[in-house]
């Protein structure tokens, strides 16, 4: 399984290769890929690896899904590849609807975004997070190719920084003006009237409507509503776990604390210093304007599922 190296990006556009699910598991834990659609490809590939060299298929299944607890498409790639008969043919089938399936999304989306204005996005929920075009970068691209002018805020997206490494190095190759922030720096400009919209990916939707996204998510949607300004979530129909009643019941990704508590290795705390390393938090349903998939925009989730056909 070949992948983009996300971890070198944007000094270094490099490939890295895993020969077997062990290794596909730890560039996965390592951030090497990354984002909950390019996780549910991943996850295809990786049980397509495994039926390739042989190894235990309900093993490697359960130790691909086991390296990442958030995003609930890693956990749907992996069941696809298994459920089929050739899980190599099923794996790749996964990578390739991604993109059609973005570009869709994104057209639904783009109808959101202001003529001409500034929306906010946080993380990376571009193509790198997929396999391509990307979710809610996807919707601003689709709206930018429809003729809207928009200037995108990039929060820089502590503590891995998927923001200013990710984001910024996607939207320089699109030509599509954008500004870094500080993280902390959202909530006066949501204030002051300088962000139209903000559109986030999401990692895992409950059947009541809550969203799992990179942590940092819920506070922008709390200041969000406090200013009016539009909060939407693009994800695809794969993100929605139906059998999840609400956020209380998503289990958050506790990552290395060495990732709070150091800058690009090198350390900033003193030693003996702790730090509490969540990589995601909950948004509760009321406070998301729209939800956007492959199949339409949606005020709801119990919309969303009856107007994509899903259980
Ligand atoms: O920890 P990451 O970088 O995998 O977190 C990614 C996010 O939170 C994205 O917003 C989400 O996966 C949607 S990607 C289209």
């Amino acid at each position: 399984v070949r992948l983009i190296d996300q971890r070198r990006l944007p000094h270094r556009l490099e490939i890295v290769e895993a020969r077997t699910v062990d290794e596909l598991c730890e560039l996965i834990v390592a951030l090497a890929v990354r984002g909950a659609p390019a996780l549910g490809a991943a996850g295809a590939l990786g049980v397509a690896l495994a039926s390739a060299t042989d190894e235990d298929l309900a093993g490697a299944a359960a130790r691909l899904v086991a390296t990442r607890p958030t995003a609930v498409n890693l956990a749907w790639g992996v069941q696809r590849a298994l459920d089929a008969d050739d899980p190599v043919a099923e794996a790749l089938r996964v990578a390739d609807e991604d993109v059609e399936r973005n570009r869709r999304l994104g057209d639904h989306g783009a109808s959101l975004l202001p003529a001409d204005g500034n929306v906010l996005t946080h993380c990376n929920a571009g193509s790198l997070a997929c396999v391509g075009w990307g979710t809610a970068l996807g919707v601003i691209r689709s709206a930018v190719e429809a003729g809207r002018r928009l200037h995108v805020w990039v929060d820089e997206t502590r503590p891995v920084l998927q923001g200013v490494r990710l984001t910024a190095w996607e939207l320089e190759q699109l030509n599509i003006p954008y500004t870094v922030i500080p993280d902390v720096l959202a909530a006066s400009l949501l204030a002051s009237g300088e962000v139209d919209a903000v559109v986030v990916g999401a990692d895992r939707i409950a059947a009541n409507g809550d969203v799992a996204n990179k942590v940092g998510t819920y506070g922008l949607a709390v200041v969000a509503a406090r200013h009016r300004v539009p909060f939407h979530v693009a994800a695809p129909v794969s993100t929605v776990d139906p059998a999840c009643p609400d956020g209380a019941a998503i289990a958050v990704e506790r990552r290395d604390p060495a990732e709070v508590l150091e800058l690009a290795g090198a350390r900033l705390a003193p030693v003996g210093a702790r730090a509490e390393n969540r990589a995601f938090d909950i948004t509760p349903g009321e406070l998301i304007t729209r939800y956007v998939t492959e199949t339409g925009v949606w005020s709801s989730v119990a919309a969303l599922l009856a107007g994509s056909g899903s259980a």
